[in-house]
């Protein structure tokens, strides 16, 4: 059934920002689709099915995927559109003569999971997002871009824009984390970094937004688990990333796997037709996520593999990834009438379009040229990129007794921990062509950047920490050193996709550890690596200092390393909360008031609280300490008073006020005192990097307009009601500074 939102509803909900994708508005594109609209008149229906049909290279064969000989064959024979999982100019150029052999000579999109870098591995995108640094996020997106267009790829499956506000879903790891806001700023950064200023340049591949829709909220973190959610939080919360996408020019979009209010998001009219390429006019094409379409059987939704092909085109799915669905069955379909005409050309004239975009008809080889390949990838800057970023995205969560940063002078420094020396876990997962002999362990990175300092080391157990046989050596070390530093966490791939955990504790032995060496007495500064939030009270109470370094990627040494020497004052702040317990999950600093709010933990009688457990996270969204400290005051507005679409400037004054030059993200948080559908207690409507030397202090200003003060209300319509607001100005989500009151009229 359909839904009923109308057209119009869904189009005043979203906003009227200008569609960047909007009609064939200048003269390229009416060329484009001249082009298109001449060779689709020279293709059979089986040639057209083809387009939509895209297939897996070598190294990742599904498990129902044809042999690859026969898929070679399929290319030759004009049958595929696309390929995914093919990189290198030496396999690109081979697979592409393939299908410049078939009747059409159509050229093959070549796809790939560039999530965080391709030969240079960045951190993993959650660890990015921590550094709230659009442009270091952009810059990151747009040198895998650069590499992978050097490589022969075309099209990269990222951004994931998918909210997630459970860290027991694996794949937070691959998103901005919980906020709709940053959410979207880093959709639209990781946008324009992947796709550079045009489409068809070399140095730019096509991005994808994904997982459309709602995927983030699979039921208790469970990856692929059935979505059930309002239209209300669905607007509010979820969509908002895809839209930023899609104005920034996202070529693509990704189905997801799972279902959203019992209609799997493949098969999905109201997302695909109704909403993207209705309400938002969406141009670009809309990709199955692997085999999505032939899981709709499973799923209940459809009787066979030919009903999940019907159900899925006819829904707004463009191309079939690794299905076999359309490939199958979409020609019988048109035959039949199950599919019209109009709607297989509707799939085929989005992506003919996109290959013409790219100019894959000029020159089909234009991305898979082995002079730049090897250029390219070589380039030495992308290098200090990547330590920038991984630097940028370190939070630093503790630092008891200003322990950090560490003095370089004649100490001795034990490091330690399973994690220490390994490179494969600084990458996190998703990496596709990584120099892993290159990657910079943290224990090498402390030996290059200590300086006189003595650095001793031991692994204690190895990755996944299952053995304490090496716990003594570890715990000598740690007696005869003046501090200790213990790289713990996750392993890569125990975050990411189909790596939910119903545990998020740090698995195996790894606070036993900690126990053993905070037992000498010394200092420990514990360096913890993870694609997601953990939980680990003894360690938050205990250690000395605690630094999140996510997976850092191939410089993470360096950058673990510059930030414990203070050669880098952290500034990162948490994109995702940190629950105390996995019974708080799932937990995100956007919460009601409640009837009955708590107001002292000490008294939680009858109120919305646990009984059993401190009700406020372990560590808030947007907190991140520095080496410095910042003093806010002097908050003004232009006005109290905002009348129709005037708009207001708050205005404060940050200063440094430590010793050192440090950066703050000053965050602006508002709350809707009383309206027609109840606000939460703060949302995220604002936020700045700002760097300080010691002593320095500037004025910093928001600009408050209706947009700011706007939500969907019970008919899902985008608008601000009169009222008052409270605005608040701070350095985390719990650490508001100053606050103030707006009434709007
Ligand atoms: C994932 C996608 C990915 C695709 C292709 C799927 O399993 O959900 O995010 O892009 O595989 O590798």
């Amino acid at each position: 059934m359909k839904n009923p939102i109308t057209h119009r509803a869904l189009s005043l909900a979203i906003g009227t920002a200008t569609l960047a994708m909007g009609m064939a508005a200048n003269a390229q594109d009416a060329q484009i689709d001249r082009k298109v609209a001449e060779l689709m008149k020279k293709m059979t229906v089986a040639e057209k099915v083809g387009q939509l049909h895209q297939l897996s290279g070598r190294q990742f064969t599904g498990p129902t995927s044809s042999a690859y000989a026969d898929k070679l064959a399929d290319i030759r024979a004009g049958k595929v559109g696309s390929m995914l999982n093919v990189k290198g100019v030496a396999d690109t150029r081979e697979i592409q003569a393939l299908a410049l052999q078939s009747r059409l000579k159509i050229p093959l999109l070549f796809s790939l999971d560039v999530i965080h870098g391709y030969q240079t591995v960045f951190p993993v995108p959650l660890g990015e997002s921590a550094s709230w640094d659009m442009e270091a996020i952009e810059l990151s997106a747009h040198i895998a871009a650069k590499e992978a267009a050097a490589a022969g790829i075309h099209w990269t499956f990222a951004p994931m824009v998918d909210v997630a506000r459970d860290p027991r879903w694996g794949r937070v790891m691959e998103g901005a984390g919980e906020d709709t806001y940053l959410g979207s700023r880093i959709a639209a950064a990781r946008v324009h970094g992947f796709q550079g200023k045009q489409l068809g340049a070399t140095d730019s591949v096509m991005a994808t937004a994904k997982h459309f829709a709602a995927y983030g909220a699979a039921i208790a973190g469970r990856d692929y688990n059935a979505v059930d959610m309002s239209n209300q939080q669905l607007f509010e919360t979820y969509l908002p990333p895809f839209k930023a996408a899609a104005d920034a020019g996202a070529a693509t979009f990704m189905n997801s796997f799972n279902t959203l209010n019992g209609v799997p998001a493949t098969g999905n009219a109201f997302l695909q037709r109704d909403i993207l390429k209705g309400a938002w006019k969406y141009k670009g094409f809309v990709v199955s996520d692997w085999g999505s379409v032939r899981e709709m059987v499973p799923h209940g939704y459809a009787a066979d593999l030919s009903d999940a092909a019907v159900k899925a085109i006819n829904a707004g799915s463009d191309m079939d990834m690794e299905g076999y669905a359309y490939s199958q069955h979409l020609e019988a379909a048109v035959k039949t009438g199950k599919v019209k005409m109009a709607t297989l050309d509707d799939a085929v004239r989005r992506i003919l379009y996109k290959k013409f975009e790219l100019g894959l008809f000029d020159d089909p080889y234009r991305y898979s040229d082995a002079a730049r390949e090897k250029t390219v990838l070589g380039d030495v800057s992308h290098r200090a990129a990547a330590l920038d970023v991984a630097q940028k995205s370190i939070v630093l969560l503790k630092n008891g007794n200003q322990l950090l940063p560490l003095s370089r002078e004649a100490r001795r420094i034990a490091v330690i921990g399973p994690l220490a020396d390994s490179q494969r876990d600084l990458e996190g997962g998703w990496v596709v062509q990584g120099e892993r002999a290159k990657v910079v362990s943290i224990l090498e990175g402390m030996r290059s950047h200590a300086g006189k300092a003595e650095i001793s080391y031991a692994q204690a157990c190895a990755p996944g920490c299952t053995s304490n046989e090496g716990f003594a050596d570890a715990v000598a070390k740690a007696a005869a050193a003046d501090v200790v530093v213990l790289a713990i966490g996750e392993t890569w791939d125990q975050s990411g996709e189909a790596k939910s955990r119903s545990d998020i504790t740090l698995p195996g032995q790894q606070e036993a550890l900690f126990n053993a060496l905070k037992a000498t007495g010394k200092p420990v500064v514990v360096v913890m690596l993870a694609g997601r939030p953990l939980v680990f009270n003894t360690i938050a109470d205990q250690a000395d200092a605690i630094v999140y370094a996510w997976f850092p990627g191939s410089e993470g040494g360096n950058a673990v390393a510059n930030v414990l020497f203070g050669d880098y004052n952290p500034s990162a702040k948490l994109p995702i909360t940190f629950p105390r317990s996995v019974g708080q999950i799932p937990l995100s600093y956007i919460q009601y008031n409640t009837g009955r709010p708590v107001t002292d933990e000490k008294n939680v009688v009858y109120k919305s609280a646990y009984i059993d457990s401190v009700n406020t996270p372990r560590y808030a969204f947007g907190h991140g300490l520095s080496y410095t400290e910042f003093k806010y005051s002097g908050m003004t507005l232009s006005s109290p008073l905002m009348n129709g679409a005037q708009k207001v400037t708050l205005s404060f004054d940050l200063a440094n006020t430590g010793k050192v030059e440090g950066t703050e993200i000053v965050q602006l948080y508002l709350r809707d005192m009383v309206s027609s559908v109840v606000r939460p207690l703060k949302e995220l409507k604002g936020f700045e990097k700002v760097r300080l030397k010691p002593g320095e202090s500037r004025r910093i200003s928001f600009t408050i307009d209706r947009d700011t003060l706007s939500f969907f209300n019970s008919q899902l319509t985008w608008g601000a009601e009169a009222g008052d607001f409270k605005l608040m100005v701070g350095s985390a989500s719990d650490d508001i500074r100053l606050e103030s009151t707006l009434k709007l009229n």
